[in-house]
C-alpha cells in the first residue's frame, strides 16, 4: 500500500513548491517509487517537475462521457477507462505523474467516477509514495482520488490569519470525514521563531518552517524544474531534515 501525502493550504502559500520538494527528495534519496498527482486544474506541478503535459483524467472522462460509442465493441467499459487512465500517466525521471485536470462537466459521470475510484485505489497500491498537490481550500481536497491520507501537509504563512486558516482546514478534514493519519503544519517563507501558542491552537503537528529563498522565485520565473535547485540553497538545507518527518513512517 502506497504512503499517501496530500497537500493543503490557502492560495499561494507554497503547496506546489513543497510537493515538488518532497518528490525531489524521495527520488534523490532513492526511497521508492513515486506517483505525483496534480489535482489542481490550474496546475503547474508538472512544469515544476520538468515534465510535459500529456492530457488529463478530466479530459478522458469528459470524452468517454460525451461519446460512449468510442469504446470499441467487445471491450468492457471499465477496462477501456482503465487503459485510458494508465496511458495518461507520464513517466518522469525517477517518478510518474498524473494530471487530474478539471472536475467533471454537466454530463452523467456516476459510472466513470465509480470506475475512477477503483482505478485510483489500484494505482495507490502500485507505488511506494503518492504525493497529491491540491488546489487551495479544502473543499477541493481531491476526493476523486482518495478519501485517505497518511500525512496531510498544511502549508501556511506565519500570520494570524494564515494560522487560523490552517486550523480551519484541520477541522474541515474531520467534518468531511477525510481520513488522515497525521495532520501536519509547515510554515513557509519565514525565518524567525513562530509563536508556539499560535501553533498549538491549530491542533496540527508542527513540522517546522522554511525560509524565504530567492532561488525558488528565480526558478519559478525562469520556468525551471525543482531538480535545478542547487543543493546548497537555503530552503533545501532545511528541507533535507524537515522533510524526513513527512515521509518517514516506520
Ligand atoms: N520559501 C519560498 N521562498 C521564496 N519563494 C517561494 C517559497 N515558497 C514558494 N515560493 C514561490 O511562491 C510562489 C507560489 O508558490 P506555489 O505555487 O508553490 O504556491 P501554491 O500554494 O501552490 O499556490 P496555489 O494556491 O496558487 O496553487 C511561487 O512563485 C514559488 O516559487
Ligand atoms: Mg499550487
Amino acid at each position: 500500500m502506497g504512503y499517501v501525502i496530500t497537500m493543503a493550504g490557502k492560495g499561494g502559500t507554497g503547496k506546489t513548491t513543497i510537493a515538488a520538494l518532497i518528490i525531489r527528495s524521495i527520488k534523490n534519496n532513492k526511497l521508492g517509487s513515486v506517483l505525483a498527482i496534480d489535482a489542481d486544474p490550474n496546475s503547474n506541478l508538472g512544469e515544476l517537475l520538468g515534465t510535459k503535459n500529456k492530457g488529463s483524467i478530466g479530459a478522458i472522462l469528459d470524452d468517454i462521457s460525451a461519446s460512449p460509442d468510442k469504446i470499441p465493441v467487445g471491450t468492457p467499459k471499465e477496462r477501456f477507462i482503465q487503459y485510458q487512465i494508465q496511458s495518461a500517466i507520464q513517466e518522469g525521471d525517477g517518478f510518474d505523474i498524473l494530471n487530474m485536470g478539471a472536475p467533471e462537466g454537466p454530463g452523467c459521470y456516476c459510472y466513470v467516477n465509480n470506475c475512477l475510484r477503483g482505478i485510483m485505489a489500484g494505482l495507490i497500491k502500485d507505488y511506494d509514495y503518492i504525493v497529491i498537490d491540491n488546489e487551495a481550500g479544502l473543499e477541493h481536497l481531491s476526493r476523486r482520488i482518495t478519501r485517505y491520507a497518511d500525512c496531510l501537509v498544511v502549508v501556511s504563512d506565519a500570520s494570524n490569519i494564515g494560522l487560523k486558516s490552517a486550523q480551519r482546514i484541520n477541522e474541515l478534514t474531520k467534518q468531511v470525514k477525510f481520513e488522515v493519519k497525521r495532520s501536519t503544519l509547515l510554515i513557509n517563507r519565514f525565518n524567525k521563531n513562530v509563536d508556539k501558542e499560535k501553533i498549538r491552537e491549530t491542533n496540527l503537528e508542527y513540522l517546522g518552517s522554511l525560509p524565504f529563498d530567492l532561488s525558488l522565485e528565480e526558478l519559478s520565473l525562469a520556468s525551471q524544474s525543482i531538480f535545478n535547485l542547487k543543493s546548497d540553497s537555503p530552503v533545501l538545507k532545511i528541507f533535507n531534515t524537515l522533510g524526513e518527518k513527512i515521509w518517514s513512517h516506520n
